[in-house]
């Protein structure tokens, strides 16, 4: 357990001679490795500054910047064929060696949290550590349960979680103390505290606008000291008996925590953090864009287009049946949700590691909507193939992830990109501590008017 105010926020100079417990913190481990990077940096910057990795054509600056080699991003690297790696770890890998709560089996936020800070493996007591750090400070300030209870309950719960995200920074130790006045090489240390404190919090804002919107009538229960931070969202969105929901929940906010950096909200976060605004405000930022249906809304997107499906195949679910479906759907213009992907070129691993989860369970392999899920898994990429437009055809996280959720009874589908938002945390926060840490400076891309591309080619 850690001590009531944790040396774990104390600056660097104070804390390098104190210890409290046999076992490195996360600061502590951080703190360790942040050198080795911040020479990387040095050496990269030094030697290799001219070096060019790739070239800008006409078809990245009007497309959307796909594929441009353009922003620095430690904790995640995404391959199109292979998928996502934290710290060089594949999805397998890290639920072979990534710490689960005492009472299940899944990777929990925490031990994802500390890999992807410090590129290291937690220990089962370095993530306890955590969880009862994270669980100490995840109570929220009054006046930001005012401020959500105040709040319609007809506006989209991604709207409250961004005002109440932004409305928690009335408490940023980075930006009181860049107010103090504070040198660069301490900007990480108080970022870090803020993060944490955001990731602490996010459940319990998360779960009173969930309690507020859906179940007004029912008290939301307390935070317990001994759960984890997802053990403990489950608990306070009113599902913490369901365990198979809980591990679920474990599971998909672990392998949700990052994508690498050029997604919308991650890089959101990056681009407002680089202003050296403070982490809630970068966060609150990066939480619109997840907002967005070509991001985070497609979970509840799915759910709701697999939904129509079924009932209108009704009982006659086939594979000819679904193949017409996507067809009117493609033919009516829309996109198929849960298809497709900015990066990828292959099956979602993350999407192969939920569907992995609901063969563990027979309750999910019964289940109408999963079996549904997974017939149009076999038959959409060959329609999309021949429908000629998207480069990849194959499903993606989306896919099933808001369908197992419908299953569990968490059925208020427009309240799950929240549960997305409580992921990205993970990720987009651990890169404004590097940002920090590394000193990257602000983020500021060149653009161009069409004459004056249409000068350059002509040049
Ligand atoms: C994820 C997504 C936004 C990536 O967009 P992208 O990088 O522009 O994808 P592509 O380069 O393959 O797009 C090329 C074309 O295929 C279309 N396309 C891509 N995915 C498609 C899909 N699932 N269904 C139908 N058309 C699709 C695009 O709309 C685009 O059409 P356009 O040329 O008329 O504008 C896109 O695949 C999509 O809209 N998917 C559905 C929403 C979704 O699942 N989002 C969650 C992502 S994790």
């Amino acid at each position: 357990m850690l001590p009531r105010t944790p040396l774990f926020f104390l600056p660097a100079v104070r804390f390098a001679s104190k210890r409290f417990a046999s076992t490195q913190s996360l600061r502590e481990t951080l703190q360790d490795v942040i050198p080795a990077k911040q020479e990387q940096l040095r050496k990269l910057k030094l030697n290799h500054g001219q070096t060019t990795v790739g070239e800008v054509k006409i078809e990245n600056i009007v497309g959307g910047m796909r594929g441009l080699k353009a922003m620095l991003w430690e904790a995640s690297v995404l391959d199109p064929i292979e998928g996502i790696r934290f710290h060089g770890l594949t999805i397998p890998d890290c639920q072979k060696v990534l710490p689960p709560a005492p009472d299940g089996k899944e990777i929990i936020a925490e031990s994802m949290l500390w890999l992807l800070l410090t590129g290291k493996v937690p220990s089962p007591e370095q993530t306890r550590q955590l969880s009862s750090e994270l669980a100490e400070k995840g109570d929220l300030p009054k006046f930001v349960e005012d401020l959500i209870d105040s709040l319609p309950k007809s506006l989209h719960p991604m709207t409250q979680l961004g005002i109440g995200v932004s409305a928690l920074n009335h408490d940023s130790a980075f930006q009181a103390a860049y107010e103090r006045g504070i040198k660069k090489s301490e900007y990480w240390t108080y970022t870090l505290e803020d993060c944490i404190n955001l990731i602490a919090r996010l459940p319990t804002l998360a779960a009173r606008i969930y309690h507020n919107i859906y179940k007004p009538t029912t008290q939301m229960p307390s935070i317990d000291r001994n759960l984890d931070l997802v053990g403990n969202y489950a608990r306070l969105l009113g599902y913490g008996d369901n365990h198979s929901l809980t591990e679920y929940l474990r599971l998909y906010i672990a392998l949700h925590g990052d994508h690498e950096g050029g997604n919308a909200s991650a890089h959101t976060a990056h681009l407002v953090g680089s202003t050296l605004s403070d982490p809630y405000l970068s966060y609150s930022a990066a939480l619109f864009a997840l907002a967005g249906p070509l991001h985070g809304l497609a979970n509840q997107e799915v759910l709701r287009w697999q939904l129509a499906m079924q009932k209108e195949l009704g009982t006659e679910i086939t594979p000819e049946n679904i193949k017409d479906y996507l067809w009117k759907t493609l033919r009516s213009g829309q996109v198929v949700p849960g298809y497709g992907h900015g990066v990828l070129r292959n099956p979602d691993p993350r999407f192969i590691a939920l569907q992995e989860f609901c063969d563990t369970r027979p309750e999910l392999k019964e289940s109408s909507i999963i079996r549904l899920v997974n017939m149009t898994a076999q038959v959409a990429p060959g329609v999309l193939m021949e429908h000629g437009k998207t480069k990849n055809p194959y499903p993606n996280v989306d896919a099933t992830s808001g369908c197992v959720l419908y299953h569990y009874g968490l059925t208020e589908f427009k309240y799950y990109t929240v549960i997305f938002g409580v992921s990205r945390a993970l990720g987009a926060l651990t890169q404004l501590v590097w940002a920090r840490a590394l000193g990257l400076p602000l983020e500021r891309p060149k653009s161009l008017s069409m004459d004056a591309l249409e000068k350059l080619i002509n040049q």
